[in-house]
């Protein structure tokens, strides 16, 4: 089933933020999802070792994951889930190398602001170099990060045209800076099983990270997501 990674080479970039929304709003529309935690700072394991309860038997994540165990995991995930997810460290590695090579579709968050681009722009060379090199073509898309809810930066906007300039995909749907998306990785639990009376616009995160995962699973061509399809039912 299909194999999403999520890389750029800048740590801090909001990776593991948007694995995580991903992650569990695949789960919530129904679909089963692994989660392949390559990060060293296991944020993902954290959070999910603090989460159970709330997360019911449709995630599951693997934590540990590294250049010497990722294949035999990732062909194990890739049997019994609908999307496996790979969360990976913010550096250039082997590993990055390998996470990308055996992805349906790379997704690269890209903080609004032209110095973050950098590390995304690194990820692309990496696909334009297994396209040239060894023919492997791989869907992938920038998605802006840690957005601002009230303003168009200027710094964005460059971002943006860079991306139109060279061709790159970037994602309609920003992920917007909430505190809901920091706060989950504190209290574990998914953005439905917060208190709203704690969390300020837990309704728009809620609503943010619906249409991330609504728009990803357009991305993926249905020949590799049969289970993609069964979004009519849920949108
Ligand atoms: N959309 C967001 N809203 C609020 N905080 C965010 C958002 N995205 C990332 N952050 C915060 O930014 C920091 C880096 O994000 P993280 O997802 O860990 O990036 P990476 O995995 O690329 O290193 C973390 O403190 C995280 O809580
Ligand atoms: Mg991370």
């Amino acid at each position: 089933m299909p194999v999403i990674t999520f890389a750029n080479t800048k740590g801090g970039a909001g990776k593991t933020t948007a694995v995580l929304l991903l992650a569990t709003e695949l789960a919530r529309l129904g679909f089963r999802v692994s989660v392949l935690d390559a990060d060293p700072q296991h944020w993902i394991t954290r959070w999910y070792e603090n989460s159970e309860d709330a997360l019911g038997r449709r995630l599951n994540v693997v934590p540990y994951v590294t250049m010497s165990t990722i294949d035999r995991q990732l062909a194990e995930e890739k049997n019994r889930a609908d999307f496996v997810l790979i969360d990976l460290p913010g550096s250039r590695s082997s590993l990055l190398a390998k996470a990308v090579g055996h992805a349906d579709y790379v997704l690269i968050p890209v903080q609004g602001s032209a110095m973050d681009a950098q590390g995304g722009a690194n990820v692309i060379e990496l696909l334009q170099y297994l396209e040239d090199k060894a023919d492997i073509r791989i869907r992938h898309s920038v998605v802006l990060t840690r957005v601002n809810s009230m303003v168009t930066t200027r710094a964005m906007n460059a971002v943006k045209d860079l991306l139109a300039a060279r061709r790159v995909h970037l994602l309609e749907t920003p992920i917007i800076e909430r505190s809901a998306f920091r706060d989950i990785f504190g209290c574990g639990g998914t953005l439905y099983s917060m208190d709203a009376k704690r969390v300020s616009n837990l309704d728009k995160a809620q609503e943010n990270a619906r249409a991330l995962a609504i728009e990803v699973l357009r991305q993926i061509p249905a020949a590799v997501a049969p289970a993609a399809s069964r979004l009519k039912d849920v949108a």
